[in-house]
């Protein structure tokens, strides 16, 4: 089964995925790191070559790519050599773009981690330079960033089936809702 970890940046969807699947013997693969590898430059080169909306079609079509092969996999695969799970970490913006909200609905479980806005804003001044839309700001233009970007979200990561507020965004929390969904599946 997929399981998409959705969210703003800084809400932990790598260091979570991670170890997700350290813990359910599973794989991790982050959207970015796909980019990165595809077209040979970091997140920030491809903005500032290509500009955002050639971004958000590319970061759409590897993830159509990489859930359908995974999908694939699966059928393929003899069931008792099946692994439990493929965590997706998406962008920040993957569920605000091309629809791409429905089609991980219908390829996976979306999961959204959604920790206050105080977190996001420690870790993110922190972690500005990397990325595109962060690293021209000022600490003090940070917050209200976030704030915004993320009442524009909201409406996009609520889609998910999972979501997990403040507290709830841990790694013994996430795993127990992601197992017993796996039942339905
Ligand atoms: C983005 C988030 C980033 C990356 C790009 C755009 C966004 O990923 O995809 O910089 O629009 O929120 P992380 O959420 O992993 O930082």
């Amino acid at each position: 089964m997929i399981v998409f970890l959705l969210g703003f940046m800084g809400a932990g969807k790598s260091h979570l995925g991670n170890q997700l699947a350290i813990e359910t013997d599973s794989e991790y693969i982050d959207l970015d790191n796909l980019v990165v590898e595809q077209t040979g430059m970091t997140i920030n080169q491809v903005f500032e070559k290509h500009g955002e909306d050639y971004f958000r079609e590319l970061e759409t079509s590897i993830l159509h790519k990489i859930s359908t092969e995974l999908n694939l996999k699966e059928i393929k695969t003899d069931s008792t050599k099946k692994e439990r799970f493929h965590f997706i970490g998406c962008g920040g913006g993957t569920p605000c773009f091309n629809n791409n909200m429905e089609w991980m609905n219908s390829h996976g479980l979306t999961v959204w981690l959604n920790p206050s806005v105080n977190i996001l804003f420690s870790r993110l001044r922190n972690e500005k330079d990397q990325r595109p839309l962060l690293k021209e700001l000022e600490d003090d233009q940070l917050l209200a960033f976030i704030e915004n970007k993320l009442a524009e979200r909201k409406k996009f990561y609520e889609l998910s089936t999972i979501i997990l507020n403040d507290n709830d965004v841990t790694l013994s929390k996430i795993l127990k809702l992601v197992s017993d969904a796996q039942n339905f599946f």
